[in-house]
């Protein structure tokens, strides 16, 4: 019997050829929010082992919606022309992989310095920009009260969301994924951590939806039918007062309602309070009760690197879909890894086959 894992699957109108995806995960190597030779290396390698889809990271809907200087942007066509080389040559190593793109806004998170380049916000003073927010809330001691967002300012991200997805679709993506995890500005209207408004856009779980769909329906106004459209959410805030696994499934089931195609379950960064309790799979039961619960495409991630566990996962059922994000940075061949492990032929291209360790009876176990 075929692995599970390497069985196409239909995520709304799009079709891909595996379960396997490549996570989101910042580079900081964009300049002014456009891709760079890095990220033409960096995403031809990962889409080479032919995942099932490759998510290009957190992309700001604005200048100040990137975490940082060297994250990327949709805010000028200059990215949507460097997007759009990008996943030309990626699809010509891999011309059966499927590209996603993560759209968000870094809100009260943003202006952060580059990995390397200490912790904490860079002020608008020293060269970052005001952090904006549902609410006059800080993230932590010492980071920047966000600016809290009026109905323009709101109106505007909204707007900044519906071109960011005209330009990724122009740019060639099959996918498009809100980003409404970690603490981000969409994630902080969802979270009773961080949004503490009383007019339309705050309240109970529904009013602090009322910004993400207001994105949700901007979007599915501008992109085509052959477009998937989902979000990655949290599945908990790890906090006593914020988002729990409850909240995520009703999360899920208002998002399916307003008509996304998939969700992937991810959780934390919403507060620096935050008690997580990592292991293997740790994420996984939240992506199960969101699957069975709601009855969506499901992906999961988080600390999953076993190709036996990710087989798993699909076989028994968790999940829909796996996504690795460090296993891919420590071997982008992840896939092929996984076919030999699972006993899966014909998934190195012609021009690799002589490298398929069935056929190099000398390579090192
Ligand atoms: C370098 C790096 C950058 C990341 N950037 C993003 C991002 O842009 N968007 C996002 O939702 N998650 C991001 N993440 C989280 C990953 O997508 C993933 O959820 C997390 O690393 C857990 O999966 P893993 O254990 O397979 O690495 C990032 C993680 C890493 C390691």
């Amino acid at each position: 019997m075929t692995a599970q894992l390497f069985t196409p699957i239909q995520v709304g109108p799009l079709t891909m050829p595996n379960r396997i995806v490549v996570a989101p995960m910042c580079q900081y190597s964009a300049n002014d929010g456009v891709m760079t030779d890095w990220h033409l290396v960096h995403l031809t390698g990962v889409a080479t082992a032919s995942p099932g889809m490759v998510v290009i990271e957190a992309t700001g809907v604005e200048r100040i919606g990137r975490i940082s200087h060297g994250c990327l942007g949709m805010y000028s066509d200059a990215s949507m022309r460097a997007m759009a080389d990008v996943i030309r040559y990626a699809k010509v190593v891999a011309p059966a992989v499927t590209f996603g793109v993560q759209l968000g806004h870094a809100g009260r998170k943003g202006s952060s310095p580059l990995p390397g380049q200490g912790a904490g916000q860079i002020s608008p003073d020293h060269g970052g920009w005001q952090v904006v927010g549902p609410s006059p809330i800080p993230y932590d001691n010492g980071w920047q009260t966000p600016q809290e967002l009026d109905d323009s300012g709101i109106e505007r991200i909204i707007a900044a969301f519906r071109d960011a997805a005209v330009r990724s679709v122009n740019a060639g993506v099959d996918s498009i994924e809100l980003h409404l995890a970690h603490g981000y500005l969409l994630q902080s209207f969802v979270s009773p951590l961080s949004n503490k408004r009383t007019d339309r856009w705050g309240g109970d779980l529904k009013g602090r939806m009322a910004f993400p769909l207001a994105v949700v329906r901007a979007v599915q106004s501008v992109i085509p039918a052959h477009i998937a459209f989902g979000a990655r959410i949290n599945g908990t805030d790890w906090h006593e007062e914020g988002l729990t696994a409850d909240d995520a499934v009703a999360q899920a089931h208002i998002l399916k309602d307003a008509g996304l195609h998939f969700i992937c379950v991810s959780s934390g960064g919403a507060t620096p309070h935050a008690k997580v309790v990592a292991g293997p799979k740790y994420q996984v039961p939240i992506a199960t009760r969101v699957k069975n619960e709601v009855g969506i495409p499901t992906r999961t991630v988080g600390l999953i690197s076993d190709p036996l566990v990710a087989e798993a996962i699909i076989a028994d059922g968790e999940a829909d879909m796996v996504a690795l994000g460090r296993a891919f940075l420590d071997d982008p061949r992840w896939p092929w890894r996984a076919a030999d492990a699972l006993g899966v032929p014909g998934v190195y291209p012609i021009q690799y086959e002589r490298g398929s360790s069935k056929l190099w009876s000398m390579r090192a176990k």
